[in-house]
């Protein structure tokens, strides 16, 4: 398959394009780099610098390079700016998207595979999360996405469509060589910000509440290793063969993990302590969130490798062994 890959040299999206080709599949990238890394993209994949909003300029792409699919990663994800600045968020992750969506039909590309999130639940009832657990996101970003899910929805319907939703849980780890990793400028998430603190790069880790309902006090997430989440995009393409489909599938390993229990796991990979102070909720976190992945087992035959914490800290850990300025291209 001719695959492009829209923010494919961001974090899961370049993971992606290194599972593609060693699939066997033609990847190419479109990114602006505005978060992306020109590096995180190998020499052999042809790369367009490219505004995924530019409806001209993408439609001649995809008519030029015969592309068969298209995966869209490209989206700001700052939760905490999604709420203070909620129209960067529609313009970019909906505006854009629509207009990404207008350059396949007029290219007639008729397979698109997107990167939602399990923000799109809010704070759900019902735990572990099913794919019809009831959608009410509590923050514009996971808003934005649910609205690219309604549009894709309806676009299956119509039959100019046929799309792949995947729900992605904590996306983390790198490459098992170590030649791509997780470099976000700002970083905000815990697994890079806790490595980070070990090796004195940081100060003490904030942990972010410490009174929540959960065993030990601190948030439960469900961390999903970023190759696993790769993988589950290629064995999806038999899916979308036909018109009129629309899938969706939660993407985590099923196991809460707690913010303490990551930095245990943390130290012990790294064999550093992780300077750590508690500190209070920060604001829209929900409690808990980890995935039932049944149906994306039954269906897509996915079974996620990294199952242990562990093993999917020692690839960030190796990843920031050999690149502790993450890519060096951005100041963070
Ligand atoms: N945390 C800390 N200290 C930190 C950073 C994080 O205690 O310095 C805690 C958070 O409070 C949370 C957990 O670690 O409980 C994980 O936080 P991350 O920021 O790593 O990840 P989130 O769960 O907040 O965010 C992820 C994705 C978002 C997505 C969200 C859905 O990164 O894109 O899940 O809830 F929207």
């Amino acid at each position: 398959m001719n695959v492009l890959v829209v923010g494919g040299a961001g974090y899961i999206g370049s993971h992606c394009v290194k599972q593609l080709q060693a699939a066997g599949h033609r990847a190419l990238v479109l990114d602006n780099l505005v978060f992306g890394h020109r590096s995180a993209i190998s020499d052999d994949v042809t790369f367009y610098n490219e505004d995924l909003g530019n409806r001209s300029a993408v439609a001649k792409i995809l008519l030029e390079e015969k592309i068969d699919l298209v995966m869209h990663f490209a989206a700001f994800a700052y939760v905490g700016e999604s709420v203070t600045d909620p129209l960067k968020y529609y313009e970019n992750n909906v505006g854009n998207t629509i207009q990404l969506l207008l350059a396949m039909t007029d290219a007639g590309v008729k397979k698109f595979v997107f990167s939602s999130t399990c923000a799109t639940y809010g704070e759900p009832d019902e735990l572990p999360i099913v794919e019809d657990t009831p959608q009410s996101p509590i923050n514009p970003y996971g808003t934005t996405k649910l609205h690219v899910e309604h549009i894709l929805k309806d676009l299956a319907h119509t039959g100019e469509i046929s799309s792949a939703v995947f729900r992605y849980f904590n996306a983390s780890g790198a490459a098992e060589d170590g030649s791509i990793g997780e470099d976000h400028a700002p970083e905000t998430h815990l697994i890079p910000l806790a490595i980070a603190a070990a090796t004195g790069q940081r100060g003490a880790l904030k942990i972010f509440g410490t009174d929540y309902p959960t065993p030990d006090g601190t948030c439960l997430r469900d961390y999903i290793h970023v190759d696993d989440l790769a993988r589950a995009h290629i064995s999806v393409f038999d899916q979308l063969a036909e018109p009129n489909k629309f899938v969706d599938y939660n993407l985590g390993t099923g196991k809460p993990t707690s913010v303490r229990e990551i930095l245990d796991a943390v130290e012990k990979v790294s064999g550093l302590p992780v300077p750590a102070e508690e500190a209070a909720r920060r604001e829209g976190d929900p409690p808990s969130l980890y995935a039932d992945n049944t149906k994306a087992r039954t269906e897509l035959g996915w079974e996620p490798q990294y199952m242990d914490i562990e093993s999917n800290i020692a690839t960030a850990w190796k990843w920031h062994q050999s690149h502790p300025d993450g890519y060096g291209d951005t100041q963070d």
